[in-house]
């Protein structure tokens, strides 16, 4: 695919016309910044600046973090103290990233249930679309490894169930666990390679987000209408597009602006409103916590794992069909993963021919549907696995699965979509009339 006609950096000093010759990074910072992009973009595209945004927070205050953390099982619930207690803003630093990572997935949460409702995924952007699910996998590995490091009691107890899910593969689990963990429990050399990786993958995720925003400049951005950018003309596709500099990175930084009132605000007045009172408890292997929570964004995977015990029907009949390999816990495990991949593969599950949600009539009810289910799975997982929790666990989870695998390929068939505007201008118009056509209008 050709990308969208625009104008090109051209090097007009002789000195410009130097630095271009040798190594162009003008041009690629002028085409970044000068992309042309739909002029109908709506809210919900400022979560991919918000996401970029949390990254390189994430970045900063991490690494400050780290010249003053000890990863050793005696020293690091005390080097965090010292952090709160003596560093020079230290205790800032630390809610930051605490709370950074919180405002990171709520971000990707958001960004990615736009995509959903938006058919952002659907071709030509696939890749982004993986790339991205890549992404959420590494944001998701990063966070848990780095809720271990304060070595409260939610940090081992929480590394120990979940590392435990990988003994639950058949034959080589604990082997496997083992190898993760560097001896047979989560232990000082389990705390060493989670520091370790915790600092690496983060910069994993830049390297994915570069390629990410590579992909979809490729493609060009997606827009509410779905319709894509004209491409006849550069005259055409300027009807539908606006420079990103400096209409949309204005309105990025206002968003910015109101969203990180509320962050500090948060981390003024409320900075352990989302944490666990026990992990400011040290590490004790002999007194396991009442309950295991993970953080909250983890919640609605962890419902789905737990979901599935060895009295429901899907995990008996498949346990007896594989005689016995797959029991409940590695069932769950599954699940767990599957959950996800079937949301990677959307781009191949849906089969509508129109791509946004908003001229969909029927897709709305379920979009939204799945989207209850995605809070209602989240609060099962903060609750105790036991009735009515564990049904509601079990019929939210087939509810993820059947959204994707049944209901959104069938829609594709079932569904008569409403009629689609024609151009990103058209649907731009309709929202914003001409000035000509209001003083018309008038008359
Ligand atoms: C560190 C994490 C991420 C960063 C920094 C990031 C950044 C961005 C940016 C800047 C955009 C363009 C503006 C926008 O659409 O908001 C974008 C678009 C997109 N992102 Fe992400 N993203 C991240 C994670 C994800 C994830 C987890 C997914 C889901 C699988 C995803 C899927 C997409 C898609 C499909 C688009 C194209 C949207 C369109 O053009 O309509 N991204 N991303």
């Amino acid at each position: 695919m050709s990308g969208i006609p625009h104008d090109h950096y051209e090097p007009k000093s002789n000195i410009e016309k130097w630095l271009d010759a040798r190594l162009p990074i003008v041009g690629l910072i002028y085409g970044t910044i000068m992309i042309p992009t739909p002029k109908n973009l709506n809210w919900m595209w400022i979560w991919g600046i918000v996401l970029a945004f949390c990254l390189v927070l994430q970045l900063i205050t991490g690494i400050v973090l780290a010249m003053h953390y000890t990863p050793h099982v005696d020293m690091a619930f005390d080097s965090v103290e010292h952090i709160m207690r003596d560093v020079n803003a230290g205790w800032a630093m630390r809610y930051m990233h605490m709370n950074g990572a919180s405002l990171f997935f709520a971000a990707v949460y958001l960004h990615i249930f736009r995509g959903l409702y938006y058919g952002s995924y659907k071709a030509p952007r696939e890749i982004t679309w993986i790339i991205g699910m890549l992404i959420y996998l590494a944001m998701m590995a990063t966070a848990f490894m780095g809720y271990v490091l304060p070595w409260g009691q939610m940090s081992f107890w929480g590394a120990t169930v979940i590392t435990g899910l990988f003994g639950a593969i058949p034959g080589i689990g604990e082997a496997l666990q083992t190898w993760l963990l560097g001896g047979p429990a989560v232990d000082n050399a389990t705390l060493n390679r989670f520091f370790s990786l915790h600092y690496l993958i983060p910069f994993v995720i830049a390297a994915l987000v570069a390629v990410h925003i590579w992909a979809f400049h490729t493609t060009g951005n997606g827009n509410p209408s779905g319709v894509e950018v004209r491409r006849g003309s550069k005259e055409e596709a300027k009807k539908d597009t606006v420079p990103f500099w400096p209409y949309y990175v204005i309105k990025d930084l206002l968003a910015l602006v109101v969203i990180l009132i509320i962050f500090t605000a948060i981390i003024g007045f409320m900075p352990n409103f989302l944490g666990h009172p026990d992990n400011y408890i040290q590490a004790n292997p002999l007194v396991t916590p009442a309950h295991i929570v993970p953080e909250w964004f983890f919640l609605p995977f962890y419902a789905i794992l737990r979901a599935f015990t060895a009295d429901v029907m899907i995990v008996q009949i498949t346990s007896f069909i594989t005689g016995g390999i797959i029991d409940a816990k590695f069932f769950g495990v599954l699940a767990m993963f599957g959950s996800i991949a079937v949301m990677a593969l959307v781009p191949w599950l849906d089969t509508s021919s129109v791509r946004s949600g908003k001229y969909r009539p029927m897709f709305k009810y379920w979009y939204w549907l799945f989207i209850i289910d995605f809070f209602v799975l989240m609060w099962c997982g903060a609750m105790p696995a036991e009735p009515p929790y564990s049904l509601i666990s079990l019929y939210a989870s087939y509810y993820w699965f059947g959204y994707f695998l049944i209901i959104l390929p069938l829609l594709g068939v079932l569904e008569k979509p409403l009629p689609v505007p024609e151009t990103i201008e058209a649907d731009f118009d309709a929202h914003y009339p001409p000035k000509d056509a209001d003083a018309s209008a008038a008359k």
